[in-house]
Order: C-alpha cells, then structure tokens, then sequence
C-alpha cells in the first residue's frame, strides 16, 4: 500500500502541489487513518497530509505531514482552503505539539518500511522545523521522479519555486542553472502560471527555432486553447492565446523581442547583448558553469567488458569508446559515474585453459607468464585439445568444478590466466586514455544465491526441463538463471549485478553498453527486475536501467571487419596502424609546407598520437550508434570532411590565430567586450549557447552522435564567421578574438567529452 502510494506521487511528478494532491487524493488507498495506520501510527491522529513541492535543494518533493491547525499559522504551506476547513476543528495531539518526539516514530518506521518493502523512491525522512509548525519531511530520490521536462527542457515546477525567473548578473550567469532554453523555459513557465492559473500544471514548450527571424519558441498556445474552450470568453483563438502568452512574460534580458504567429507559437529573439554577455561569461568563469542539469545522482556505465582469454574484438572497442564517451558526458553534467568493466572472468572456459596450463606445465608456478604467452594462442590450442581429445575434456569439466569450489591450486591458475588478461586490456585502456573499474563476472558469485532467493520467494522462478527460469511476458523463450547442471550462468551474474548496483552501489541509473545482439538478453533482464519491484513499471522513471546497443564494424568488403594480419582485429595493432598512417601523413604535410623543422620528435609522436587515436574514435562515434558502420582508415584520416583529423586542424587554426594575434586573451576576457554585431557572429554566438542544450539531449538519449554533429556544425559556422568577419587588424578585433576563444573552448570540451586529446599546433 505505501509504495502505491509513493507511486501515485511519482507518478504524477512533476506537477503542481495542489494537482499532486488531487491525484493522490482521489486514489483509493489515500486516507488519514489509513496512511497513518500503514505507518504504525495510531489512526486517530487527526491530521492531515499535506504534499508540497519542496523548495529545498536537496529534494524536489516533500510530505508535510502537519497539524491543520498549526498550518493555518503558515499560510503558504496549505494546498487549499477546503482542506483547511474540514481540519479546522481538529486538536493537536500531543506528538504534533513536541515535533521532536513525534518524529522519531514516522521516521523510523519510514526507513524501516523503506527497507523492509525494498522501497528505494524515499532518500530520507526527516524532521523539519518551521516558525509556526513541526512537520516531517520526507524527501524522495530526487532522481526518481525524472520529469518528462528533462527530456522537452520544460522545467518541472521545482525549478520555477528555486530559480529566479530574472537573468542573473553576467558575473554569475551561468552558474547552475542549466542551458538557456532551460531558462526560457521557466520564464514561459511563470507566464504560464499567471496566465492561466487554472492550468496550473501546464508545461511549457519550449524548442530551438526552425524559423530564421526567431531564436526560441514557446508552442503551448493551441493545446491549452483547446482546453480552456468554453470555459473563458478571453480568448477567441490560439493566437490570442499565445498573445497573452508573450504579454505576461516577466521582464528579463534574456529576450530582446517576441512575436505571435499563426496559431499562438510566441517566437523569441533572445537579446545579442545578453548572448554575448552569457559567452564572455562562461570564459571568465569556465565551461563547467554551462553544464546541464540532470536530475540523476549516480550512474553506473557497464562498457568494454572483454572476457578473459578470449578475444577482444572491435565489438569490445565500440563499447569501449562510447560507454567511455557517455560516462564523459554524464560526468561533466555532474552526475557520480561508476565505470565497471564487467569482464567474464568467469565460466566453462577456465576449466579448460587452467586444465591445459596443468598439462603443457606442471611447473607452471614457476614459469608462470612466459609459460602462457601469447593468451589468445593459448587459448586457441586449448580449445583445439578441448575439441579433440574427450578425456581431455572430462578433466576440463571437472576442473571447472574445483575452481567454483575454492580449490587453492585452481584459484590460483585462475588468478593467474586474469592477470595476464588485465595487463593485455590495460594496455589498450591507456592508449585510448580509457579509466575503467573492474568488478568482473566473478565479483557477483557470492551474491547470486541470496538474489535467486529472493526472486523465487517473489514467485518469480520456475522449474522448467530441469533449469530454474523466470518467464517473461510476450517471451517464448524464458530467461535461464539456473543451468540444468545446477550451474550459475551470464544471466545468474546480470541479476546479482543489477541487485548490487541498485541496493549496495545506490545506483539511479545503470547503463549497459554492448553490441546489439544482446538485446534480448538485456530486455528480458530488465524485464525480471521490473517484474520482482526492482525497477519501477514505468521504464521513464528511476531507478532506470537501459542497454545501449550499437550495430557492427564493417569491412570495406561489407563483411565484420577483419585485419590482414588475424582472422580477429587485434585491437593494439588496429591502434598501431592508426597512429603510423596519420604520422606519416602529418610529416608530409610539414614537409611541403617547409614546416617540419619547427617540429620536436616529441610533438609529432604526441600528434599523430592524438590524430591517429582521435580519428578511429570519431568514426564510431558520428555514426548513430545503432547502425553498422565501415572501418576505413583512408576515410577516417582524411583531412576533409566530418573527421576528426578536420575538426582537429581546426581546432589548431583557432589557436593559431590567437597566438598570431599577439594578444594576451586572458586579458581580454577581462577587459574586453563581446559583441555581436554582424549577422554571422550573432549566428556563431548562438550556437556556442546551444552548448548545454546539446549535452544534455545526448545524454538523456545517450547519444554520442549529438555532440559530434554539434562540433561539426560548430567548426562550419566559425568558418563562415571567419571568412566574413576579418579578425585580426580590424577595429572588433578584441571581440572577435574572444569569440575564437570561446569556440575553442567549446570545441575542446567537445573532444574532451569524446575522449579526444585536442591538437594546438599543426
Ligand atoms: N562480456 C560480455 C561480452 O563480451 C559483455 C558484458 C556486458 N555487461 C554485462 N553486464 N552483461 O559480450
């Protein structure tokens, strides 16, 4: 009952407090004595719990839980009127009047409930002191009510009660209050409000303009036309409607101007003066003051995750360099990432590999590394004797056995075969400048039997043809999580994983990059937790769990992409050859342009590094992720078009004009003025802005591929500026050199959240 409760609140987050009320109030389960006796209370406590969108800044919705009486002191915190009156006559009881000792029982039989029924939508439940009143606090997980406006940037209500609807002074502009349109949302928002109170818990709408004359839009006139049809005599049309609209919107300047078009969409000019000042702003202040914000605390990004022994192919390498991105990214937006790799260092193939180190050497303590060699031959030869010889194979099994049962000397083989394994991964982890943690396959063992436990008290495990599985809805196949061996398997440690992840790690969010052949598997996972309460049925809200599937590398023969030297890609070589081609390159181009003796050894390893590197990087992550895409190095070099080799030249020539410029641009950012005059600066200008807008897109739909599109975009429109706004020597030159400025450090944060190490000099 309680958490039907808390989820009819979250469900109908975000929304005002008097319609969160409503909708809580109307459901069956909502009552006085009803809450109150869920809560162990005695239910002749005649009070009244008011729901209040919490001003506080840890958390986006309270439950008062106060005296009606006492609330009449306190006016601002009533929801309505009618309840006042129904509670008027009510007495205090003695707990209410000593808040103190009244808390300790709501509280604690609020955590204690929390945990008892798994209910993890509560962060805390705390006394809460007013002037006039005692009430009890209860602040949800704000991740937990992820707000539909995160995804339009229409902001919940929360953000209009904290966040002044004024723009700020350009000294702390800026300073987390999330991107512009976040902003112009909650001026719409407070519009909205005044407009048509009545509507209280409308949304507004807010979007980039597709219009030429207009920066922003706001489109909530023809939906709330229609719905206050009839009802008001002020409005004969959705324009009139969008005219009021544009009327009520608070003084700000932000905007310079609006107008009303067609059906009510009020188009916005946001104001140059205000752009430029938001731009010079950030450069005083750094890039991080224009991060999103999400409403997500911790996230665990499961990526890479090669399995030990085996190969690790470029499958592995996607996923190594978009959950590396989106951990980036999540990052900057100030969320607490945990980077798992979770490698199989677990399974059959052990008994074979530790069964044959026994065989080829009985000393293998001794000889140890050298022994093994090269593991992916090891393993290969292996698997031939495992193939060929049955006797061989019965002892392979047997010694899977022994290793799950603890067996030192197994263990210690074990141990052995990983660690090579890990000092191979660790190689390429830091040529790509790759940070991960590895909590691999076998970290979540001891937890399986427990979480198999609960799930079959759950009545979620069934026997089917000797396996234990759990069926899912609309699956014919089940999902197995106890082989008919009695062993644990792939899906066994994804269930402990994701319990571990949710109630040991706190995670809000888990995000789980791999190819997209498993999909299923992951459907079906987050299926079975959803089905034993884990995640809530609503897949929007959190604690939130998605796969991030990603398509295959292709050869130029359209076939998996192989290299010529291995039927696999061995990625250390594929990176070898990266670095080579661009270092060949980039010395040709210092030849003909006469420049190479500028050039240390040093700068032109680090270079083709970063080229070489960078490169195979941005042609995974341009693509969307979930198409196939060829692996080409010929067109991934290339020094023209959507590369990285381009944006990264680019990049260079910005820094090259300011350091010919000869001025000293820190001294500028303080000293000097950006202005935005000429149309292609103003078009520059607003999209350094739509900066944080970008992120936080690519972040909600977990999409690398935005931000490349942005930094393509950006490096596009700086060329124009620069072929039609003369820089250096002219009389903007001060404010032109700032916006070169400012689109190198937007450029420079946008490598940085694709895990390219940018290039100065070229
Ligand atoms: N080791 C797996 C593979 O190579 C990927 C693991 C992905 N993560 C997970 N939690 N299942 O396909």
């Amino acid at each position: 009952m309680i958490s039907q409760f808390f989820s009819a609140i979250i469900n109908a987050f975000p929304q005002s407090s008097s319609t969160l009320h409503r909708i809580v109030r109307s459901s069956k389960f909502w009552g006085i004595g009803q809450l109150f006796s869920e809560l162990g209370l005695a239910s002749s406590v005649p009070i009244d719990p008011v729901l209040i969108l919490s001003g506080h800044q840890r958390c986006i919705l309270d439950i008062d839980v106060q005296s009606a009486t006492s609330m009449r002191g306190n006016r601002n915190r009533v929801t309505s009127s009618k309840e006042l009156k129904k509670n008027e006559s009510a007495p205090l009881t003695k707990e209410l009047r000593r808040p103190n000792n009244s808390a300790a029982p709501l509280a604690k039989d609020l955590s204690f409930r929390q945990s008892a029924a798994g209910d993890r939508t509560i962060d805390n439940c705390v006394l809460h002191r007013q002037r006039f009143t005692g009430c009890y606090r209860v602040a949800f997980r704000r991740s937990v009510l992820i707000r539909k406006s995160v995804r339009s940037s229409a902001t919940s209500s929360k953000a209009s009660i904290s966040a002044p609807p004024e723009a700020k002074p350009a000294d702390k502009m800026g300073d987390g209050i999330g991107s512009v349109k976040q902003q112009i949302s909650r001026l719409f928002e407070t519009s909205l409000k005044t407009t048509f109170p009545d509507e209280a818990n409308t949304e507004p709408m807010v979007a980039i303009s597709t219009q030429k004359f207009a920066d922003y839009q706001c489109n909530n006139a023809m939906s709330l036309f229609s719905k206050i049809k009839g009802k008001s005599t002020d409005y004969r049309n959705p324009n009139s409607v969008g005219q009021a609209i544009a009327r009520n919107l608070p003084p700000s300047d932000i905007i310079e101007s609006t107008s009303v078009a067609g059906p009510g969409f009020v188009n916005v000019v946001l104001s140059s003066t205000w752009v430029a000042q938001y731009i010079q702003s950030m450069l005083l202040n750094g890039i991080e003051t224009w991060a999103p914000l999400l409403s997500v605390k911790r996230a665990v990004v499961d990526f890479s995750s090669p399995n030990i022994a085996k190969e690790m192919h470029v499958g592995h390498l996607r996923s190594t360099i978009i959950g590396d991105t989106l951990a980036r990214m999540l990052e900057f937006s100030k969320v607490d990432v945990l980077r798992r790799n979770h490698v199989g260092d677990w399974g059959t193939q052990f008994g074979m590999l530790i069964e044959y180190l026994f065989e080829m050497f009985p000393n293998w303590e001794d000889v140890g590394e050298q022994a093994i060699g090269d593991l992916q031959e090891f393993y290969k030869a292996s698997k031939k004797r495992f193939d060929d010889d049955p006797s061989f194979k019965e002892r392979a099994q047997l010694a899977v056995v022994q290793l799950q049962g603890g067996d030192m000397k197994y263990r210690n083989a074990w141990k052995k075969i990983c660690e090579i394994s890990r000092k191979e991964f660790d190689l390429v982890y830091k040529r790509l400048g790759v940070y991960l943690e590895e909590k691999g396959e076998s970290f979540y063992n001891p937890y399986i039997p427990g979480v198999l436990e609960e799930l079959t008290q759950k009545g979620l495990v069934e026997e089917s043809e000797g396996a234990r599985v759990i069926f899912i809805e609309g699956q014919s196949i089940p999902l197995i999580v106890v082989k008919k061996d009695g062993g644990f398997n792939y899906a066994s440690t994804d269930l402990a994983a994701l319990w571990y992840r949710l109630n040991e790690e706190k995670a809000e969010w888990i995000i789980y990059v791999t190819d997209a052949g498993q999909q299923l598997h992951f459907s079906m996972l987050f299926s079975a937790a959803r089905k034993a309460g884990w995640l809530p049925e609503n897949s929007n809200l959190y604690p939130k769990a998605n796969h991030v599937g990603f398509g295959l590398v292709l050869g130029s023969d359209g076939k998996r992409f192989r290299t010529r030297s291995s039927e696999v890609v061995r990625l250390a070589e594929l990176l070898d050859e990266a670095k080579d081609r661009s270092k060949a390159e980039l010395r040709t181009r210092l030849e003909d342009s006469g420049k190479v003796a500028e050039w240390t050894d040093e700068e032109l390893e680090e270079t083709a590094e970063a080229v070489g590197y960078g490169a195979v990087k941005y042609a995974d992550l341009k693509n969307n992720r979930s198409t196939n895409y060829t692996f080409s190095f010929e067109q991934m070099l290339n020094d023209k078009g959507n590369t990285a080799v381009y944006l990264l030249y680019a990049h260079a020539r910005i820094c090259s004009i300011i350091r010919k410029s000869g001025k000293d641009i820190k001294e500028l950012m303080k000293n000097g003025t950006v202005v935005l005059a000429h149309p292609d600066e103003r078009i520059l200008g607003l999209h350094l802005i739509h900066f944080a807008e970008m992120v936080e897109e690519a972040c909600i739909n977990l999409l690398p591929n935005v931000i490349c599109e942005y930094l393509y975009n950006l490096s596009e429109i700086f060329t124009r500026f620069y072929t039609n706004c003369k820089v250096v020597g002219s009389a903007e030159e001060t404010s032109r050199l700032l916006l070169c400025e400012a689109t190198a450090v937007v450029m420079r944060k946008c490598f940085h959240l694709l895990g390219i190490k940018p290039v100065y000099k070229i």
